[in-house]
């Protein structure tokens, strides 16, 4: 099934270079439909990440190991392969056979620099990961530490996917509904990124967006989502957001995933600490993301 949302593919003036990870594994096919979806709108992009899967291993890093007897996920290479490793016939697709800041990392230092021809990406998207990554939730999440690692030590602009439904999928597999969906929307908030100008973010943020559930009979066309501007916990002692939608307090990610209808959160986060950044910054995400925000009702 193609998405409606390639037929208006980006005009190549705003490809850009993107390494791509996730914490499922390489051989996922929530961050496979991604990769195909960036690359028919013309971006440059590179996928490092994890021969197995290490969700819930944070901002783990540790050097990369020859892989065990039962070879890569879903069975993707086999017992004994080397510690990191390409796809046969596309150098673009690698495995790093250790953490997700570990495969960002090779990404960024390794892959990057021959495939971009010395150059630097310029954006890090990772997942769509396999389950949410919400509230309390995100500091655990490998998804969010890859994301961060690229923000703070790199200094490449990150942005974190999570979608509530779906079990782990081999990329080989014919492509369920909800990884189409998911890629659609992370190419549709990557394109007004892009299209924003850069800098992408502001210094020190990066952006942790939740998909809703889908299934056959719910949010099951790309255009019955909305996008909703949220913060990643409670704020009920920090200082005031940034004045949106007739409030100066965003909704949590919780509040934004629970609301009966096709809503997805995007918050802005600290890359520091993994929580909601600060009102200024808030407002520079704010003024970049507008022309496809809805408010909560
Ligand atoms: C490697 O790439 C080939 C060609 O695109 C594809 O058929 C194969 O499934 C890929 N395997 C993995 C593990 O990525
Ligand atoms: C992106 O999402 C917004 C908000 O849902 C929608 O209005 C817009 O048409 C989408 N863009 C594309 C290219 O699908």
């Amino acid at each position: 099934m193609r998405p409606s949302i390639l037929l208006g593919v980006l005009p190549l003036a705003q490809a850009v270079r993107i390494v791509q990870s996730n914490d499922d594994g390489w051989a996922e096919i929530n961050i496979r439909t991604l990769f195909d979806d960036l690359n028919a709108a013309g971006h440059n992009v590179i996928l490092s990440a994890p021969a197995e899967q290490k969700s819930g291993t944070g901002s783990s890093d540790a050097a990369p190991t020859v892989v065990d007897a039962d070879g890569c996920i879903h069975n993707s290479c086999p017992g004994g392969s080397p510690p990191t490793g390409s796809n046969a016939t596309n150098p673009r697709l690698n495995y790093v056979n250790s953490f997700p800041v570990t495969s960002i990392k090779f990404g960024i230092d390794t892959v990057a620099p021959k495939i971009f021809n010395g150059a630097k990406p310029e954006l890090a998207l990772t997942g769509p990961n396999v389950g949410s990554n919400i509230g309390i939730q995100a500091p655990f999440s490998g998804t969010v530490g890859a994301a961060t690692y690229a923000v703070k030590t790199a200094g490449i602009p990150a942005i974190a996917f999570s979608g509530w439904s779906g079990d782990p999928t081999a990329w080989d597999q014919p492509t369920p509904l909800h990884s189409q969906i998911y890629a659609d929307l992370a190419l549709n908030v990557t394109s007004q990124i892009v299209a924003s100008g850069a800098p992408y973010l502001p210094t020190g943020v990066w952006l942790n967006v939740n998909f809703p559930e889908v299934s056959a009979t719910k949010c099951n066309n790309v255009n019955q989502f909305k996008f909703i501007l949220s913060r990643v916990n409670w704020g009920i002692f920090s200082s005031k957001d940034t004045e949106w939608c007739g409030s100066d307090r965003l909704p949590t990610e919780t509040d934004v995933i629970l609301k009966s209808g096709c809503y997805a959160s995007i918050s802005p986060g600290d890359a520091d600490d993994k929580t909601t950044v600060d009102a200024a910054r808030q407002k520079l995400v704010l003024d970049k993301l507008k022309p496809i925000l809805s408010c909560l009702p």
